[in-house]
C-alpha cells in the first residue's frame, strides 16, 4: 500500500510529536525532514555539496537539534541547489511501500503533493516559543526572537515557502493539548484509509 501523510508547519508547532504518533498508530515509516537541512546545516563548507553527500551517519550526530542547528538550517534550506538534492530521496521515502509520514515545511505542496492527507499544524508564535523554551532553556524573549525570524525566512524565501497546501487540513495547537491533536490527526488517517477500498 502506499499512502502518504504530509505534515507541514512551523517550527515549534507538534509537527514532529504528531507524526511520530501518527506512524506508530498505523505502523507507518517516520522521516523528520527537518533533519536533512539540520545536518546540512551543522555540516560547514559548500552546502549543496553537503547535500548531495548526505549519509545516514550525518543525521545521527547529536548537535542537531540545537537553536543554533534549526537557524543553520534554515539558512540553507533557501537554496536552491540544496532543496534540489533532497527531493528525490524524500519523494522516494514518501512513496515506499507500507505508509508513510513527513514532517517539514513543503511536504504537501512540493515533496508529495499527491498525498493522501495532508495536515498543516501551527501555533501562536509565543505558545510555539514557550514549548521550545521548555526544552532548551535559556533567555524565552530570544526563543521567541528566533521563531519569528525562522517563520520569516522559512515563509518568505522564493523556492518552496512554508505555507499550508490549499488542501491541507489545518490543526492549530495554540490551546489544543498535544493528546487531542494526536487524536485529530489520526481520527483525520483513518478516514482516509478507510475510505480507500
Ligand atoms: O522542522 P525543523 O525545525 O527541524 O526544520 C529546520 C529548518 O529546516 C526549518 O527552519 C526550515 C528547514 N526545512 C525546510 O526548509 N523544509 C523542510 N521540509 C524541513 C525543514
Amino acid at each position: 500500500m502506499i499512502f502518504t501523510v504530509a505534515i507541514d508547519g512551523p517550527a515549534a508547532a507538534g509537527k514532529g510529536t504528531i507524526g511520530r504518533a501518527v506512524a506508530a498508530r498505523f505502523g507507518f515509516r517516520h522521516l523528520d525532514t527537518g533533519l536533512l537541512y539540520r545536518a546540512v546545516g551543522v555540516q560547514g563548507g559548500d552546502p549543496a555539496q553537503a547535500a548531495r553527500d548526505l549519509s545516514p551517519g550525518d543525521l545521527a550526530r547529536d548537535d542537531l537539534r540545537t537553536l543554533e542547528a534549526g537557524q543553520a538550517a534554515s539558512r540553507v534550506a533557501a537554496l536552491p541547489e540544496v532543496r534540489a538534492a533532497l527531493v528525490d530521496f524524500q519523494r522516494r521515502f514518501a512513496r515506499s511501500e507500507g505508509g508513510a509520514v513527513l514532517d517539514g515545511r513543503d511536504i504537501g505542496t512540493v515533496i508529495c503533493p499527491e498525498a493522501e492527507v495532508k495536515l498543516y499544524v501551527t501555533a501562536s508564535p509565543e505558545v510555539r516559543a514557550h514549548r521550545r523554551w521548555l526544552e532548551v532553556g535559556g533567555d524565552e524573549a530570544r526563543v521567541l526572537a528566533e521563531v519569528k525570524e525562522r517563520d520569516a525566512r522559512d515563509m518568505g524565501r522564493a523556492d518552496a515557502p512554508l505555507r499550508p497546501a490549499e488542501d491541507a487540513v489545518v490543526i492549530d495547537t495554540s490551546e489544543m493539548g498535544i493528546d487531542e491533536a494526536v487524536e485529530l490527526a489520526c481520527a483525520i488517517v483513518s478516514t482516509r484509509l478507510g475510505g480507500r477500498d
